[in-house]
């Protein structure tokens, strides 16, 4: 599995802890945004990149960060074919896969520890879409973007 991740500067630091831990797991990684946590970097252009990266097929799944979570997730699911998911604990990180097939996560480097952080990943890692009746919830949204995303 291709894995494409980026942060703004806020989230640096978490975004190389991830990083590691990717590459640990045997994952591909695309890295992406900040070179650093003190030069600034857009969330914006950050979170173009990660759902540029898994719209394309150029990676299958997403990591997005910035300082919140939030400005970077508003950025990727306005890209057609993306669904992240802000994420704050493992259990969120699980169900995001479990009932919304989410493709990319997003969480914030200023909110939560490496810890809690890793233990998100290997639950959007481990778990499966349960498909049946949130497939269905699923392709409601993919209706809405049929409307929506010229
Ligand atoms: C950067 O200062 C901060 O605005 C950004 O990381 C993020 O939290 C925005 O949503």
């Amino acid at each position: 599995m291709v894995v494409s991740i980026a942060s703004d500067h806020a989230g640096y630091d978490l975004r190389m802890t991830v990083k590691k831990h990717l590459e640990e797991m045997g994952l591909e990684v695309i890295d992406g945004g900040a070179v650093s946590a003190t030069e600034a970097f857009s969330y914006v252009e950050a979170g173009k990149k990660v759902a540029t990266d898994v719209v394309s097929g150029k990676a299958d799944r997403g990591i997005a960060i910035c300082g919140t979570g939030i400005g970077i997730s508003i950025v990727c699911n306005k890209f057609k074919g993306i669904r992240c998911a802000l994420c704050h604990d493992a259990y969120t990180a699980r169900m995001c896969r479990q009932h919304n097939d989410a493709n990319v996560i997003a969480f914030g480097g200023r909110v939560i520890g490496s810890a809690v952080a890793l233990g998100m990943i290997d639950a959007f890692f481990e778990e499966e879409f349960a498909a049946g009746r949130h497939a269905v919830r699923v392709g409601d949204i993919s209706s809405i973007e049929e409307v929506n995303f010229k």
